[in-house]
């Protein structure tokens, strides 16, 4: 049976300096709201912040600990650039990693850009709440959530002690 993903809430996260400032315009958040909310899943927050470690924890500690969002979708920050910091912070935040998550997405990336390996993302589980990081181009963000989409629901529902059936 289909899992309702009306019953999951999403946030979505943008790492980027200049965007912060004001200085560019961030289309790959308002994509990734677009692609959720599509799916049926219900829109909880949108923030646009820093490249910083502490910035950085303190809103996904903040958005899972005190609002409880059940899907945080991050964008941007997962490279080689000195600023790029996501992965870093993650460290602080998750208590238990999906490897096969971040697995998936840089190996199907690889498949449209060599430059796929440069992305250090990471997605795992703190509390009851699913923390994904993807790449911050807009082109990035709609192929890296892509191969996620269909295993999410699932995901969610397992984490939050669900039975759903993992054989469908
Ligand atoms: N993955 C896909 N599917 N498509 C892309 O265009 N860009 C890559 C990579 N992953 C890309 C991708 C590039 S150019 C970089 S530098 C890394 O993601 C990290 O991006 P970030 O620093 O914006 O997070």
């Amino acid at each position: 049976m289909d899992i309702d993903t009306s019953r999951f809430s999403f946030a979505v996260l943008t790492m980027s300096d200049k965007g912060s400032r004001g200085e560019r315009v961030d289309t790959s958040g308002p994509l990734l709201q677009k692609i959720l909310a599509e799916q049926g899943y219900r829109q909880a927050n949108y923030a646009i912040i820093s490249d910083r470690v502490d910035h950085i924890r303190e809103k996904l500690i903040a958005w899972v600990d005190k609002e409880k969002v059940d899907l945080i979708i991050t964008t941007g920050g997962t490279g080689v650039a000195p600023t790029d910091v996501t992965p870093e912070a993650m460290a602080g935040v998750l208590e238990k990693e999906i490897p096969g998550m971040a697995e998936a997405m840089r190996a199907e990336s690889l498949k449209k850009t060599p430059n796929a390996v440069l992305s250090r993302g990471k997605a795992g589980i703190r509390g009851k709440s699913l923390i994904i990081n993807l790449p911050g181009s807009e082109k990035a963000a709609r192929e890296n959530i892509a191969v996620l989409l269909p295993a999410l629901a699932h995901a969610l529902d397992k984490i939050q002690g669900g039975v759903s059936d993992c054989g469908t």
